[in-house]
């Protein structure tokens, strides 16, 4: 079961077409794995947030409580819980921009400062740094669960958009590596050109180069942990519709490719076969989909989670919905 397949992972990825549930899957998956001891990290990287609607309590841009099921029976000591928090991108460019526009007020001589500034105005605007913000952020996240969590689950925006970045750690490092092997030139002609090249310029010069080190080394240490194929996992939620299956097996392609372990696919809302002739016509219609899917994506474990009546919204309901993360489809094999 899906709560199983995860359990030894510190960091899950969950991913789909947008509608098709990620968000509540997320939450369950976090909200199961509290219920078994584990402290977890629920962290939303899809702009159009709902964590704080679906735990009915307000989410932001730092971790807070959303649930504390407690110990489970016969394991004293071991209290889960989940935490939640809701990447803001443009709060995460906006206080990017600033710390970067003070070190280069610092680092710049005085005559420097406008151009610079005009610089970082159109850094905000151009495309990549609204990605590499959030990115910066996830492997933040990563880092802060290596720290202080048992896991991470990341509630993904719709799969493009995800992919583009994951993707994107080796893009930035090779972006940084352009800029320090810049920095390396213009270190040379910057000495040439002051001549007599004062301590302190070059002081600046190893400065910013650090900064630049850093976050090399921050991206290609994300990179490495979601290739990590023990560690961490994408779980694709979707519907047995032909649209979201068509993504899905787009989406497997894309990350077997990258180096990503797909841990499962999770058929999401799928319909009864015992509540009337429509929904048992809808379900015999989504087995031949699942079918479909499984022929091309033949060894990643397929779950089933039914549709379940009510709204699907606050602690009570995603435990609910935490217990359904069992059943394995018709389709499955293994
Ligand atoms: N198994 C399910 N049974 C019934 N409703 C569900 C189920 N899973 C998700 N939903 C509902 O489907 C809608 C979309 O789910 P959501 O998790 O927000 O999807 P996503 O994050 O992929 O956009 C929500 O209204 C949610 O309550
Ligand atoms: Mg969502």
């Amino acid at each position: 079961m899906l709560l199983d397949l995860i359990a030894a992972r510190r960091v899950v990825f969950v991913g789909g077409k947008g509608g098709t549930g990620k968000t509540s899957i997320a939450a369950a998956l976090a909200l199961g794995r509290a219920g078994a001891g584990a402290r977890v990290l629920l962290v939303s990287t899809d702009p159009a947030h709902n964590l704080g609607h679906l735990w009915d309590r307000p989410v932001g841009d730092a971790p807070v409580r959303l649930a504390a099921p407690g110990a489970p029976r016969g394991r004293a000591g071991a209290a889960g819980y989940v935490d939640g928090l809701e990447i803001d991108p443009e709060h995460t460019v906006e206080q990017h921009l600033s710390a970067v526009a003070a070190t280069m007020r610092r680092l710049l001589p005085e005559r420097m400062h406008a151009p610079a500034a005009r610089h970082l105005e159109l850094a905000r605007q151009a495309p990549g740094t609204h990605e590499s913000a959030v990115l910066e952020r996830i492997a933040e996240a990563v880092e802060l669960g290596a720290e202080a969590y048992d896991l991470v689950v990341f509630d993904t925006a719709p799969s493009g958009h995800t992919l583009r970045l994951l993707t994107l750690p080796e893009q930035l490092t090779s972006w940084t590596e352009t800029l320090l092997a810049n920095r390396d030139r213009s270190e040379r002609f910057g000495a040439a050109v002051r001549g007599l090249g004062g301590g302190a310029e070059t002081d600046r010069d190893a400065e910013l180069r650090r900064m630049l080190v850093r976050r090399r080394n921050r991206f290609s240490r994300l990179r490495e942990a979601v290739t990590d194929r023990e560690q961490t996992g994408f779980v694709v939620v979707l519907t047995a519709e032909p649209l979201p299956v068509a993504e899905t097996v787009e989406v497997y392609g894309k990350l077997t490719g990258l180096g990503v372990d797909v841990a499962a696919l999770v058929a999401n809302r799928r319909s009864p076969a015992d509540a009337g002739e429509l929904l048992a016509r809808r379900r015999r219609q989504e087995d031949g989909h699942l079918v479909r899917l499984r022929r091309q994506i033949p060894d990643v474990p397929l779950l089933d989670v039914p549709l379940l009546p009510g709204d699907l919204v606050g602690a009570e309901a995603l435990a609910r919905l935490a217990g359904r993360l069992g059943a394995s489809s018709p389709g499955d094999s293994g």
